[in-house]
C-alpha cells in the first residue's frame, strides 16, 4: 500500500511501486484526464504537477512520489479557471485535443515560474507535441494569459 497526495487529498493505492504514475492515476484513482501518448517521456501529454513542477508523470515511478503533491488536470480551476484555461478557450486552441491536459498543466507551471516568458523562452519550455499542429494558437494563448 502507498500513500499519496492527489488534487489535495490522501489517497491509498496497492499498485506496485515501481507503477509510473501516469497510470496510478488513471487506472487506480479514476483519474483520465492525464493521457498516455508516447509512455517514454518525449511527447507530454502525461503532464502533471509534482510540489508545482510540470513533470511528465510516465517516467515517474510510484515510489518517486513520496510525500510531495500531485496535481491532474481534474484539480486545475477547481472554483474558476485559471488563466491559462481562460486563454485556451478564447483562442480556440485544441483541435482533437488529447495533448491539451498535457499543454496547460506544463504552461501553467511555466507561468508560475516564468509570468512574462518571451516567445523564445516559450519554444523553449513548451516541449509538448501537438499532432495537430496547432502550435501558433498555443503561442498566442500563452501570450494572452502572460497579459
Ligand atoms: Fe509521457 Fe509521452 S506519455 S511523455
Amino acid at each position: 500500500m502507498t500513500e499519496l497526495t492527489v488534487n489535495g487529498k490522501s489517497r491509498k493505492v496497492t499498485a506496485d511501486t515501481d507503477t509510473p504514475l501516469l497510470w496510478v492515476l488513471r487506472e487506480d484513482l479514476g483519474l483520465p484526464g492525464t493521457k498516455f501518448g508516447c509512455g517514454v517521456g518525449l511527447c507530454g501529454a502525461c503532464t502533471v504537477h509534482i510540489d508545482g513542477e510540470a513533470v511528465r508523470s510516465c517516467q515517474v515511478p510510484l515510489s518517486d512520489v513520496g510525500a510531495r503533491k500531485v496535481t491532474t488536470i481534474e484539480d486545475l480551476g477547481v472554483g474558476g479557471l485559471n488563466r491559462v484555461q481562460v486563454a485556451w478557450i478564447a483562442e480556440q486552441v485544441p483541435q482533437c485535443g488529447y495533448c491539451q491536459s498535457g499543454m496547460v498543466m506544463a504552461v501553467t507551471a511555466l507561468l508560475k515560474n516564468n509570468p512574462k516568458p518571451s516567445v523564445t523562452e516559450i519554444r523553449a519550455a513548451i516541449t509538448n507535441i501537438c499532432r495537430c499542429g496547432t502550435y501558433p494558437r498555443i503561442v498566442a494563448a500563452i501570450a494572452k494569459a502572460a497579459g
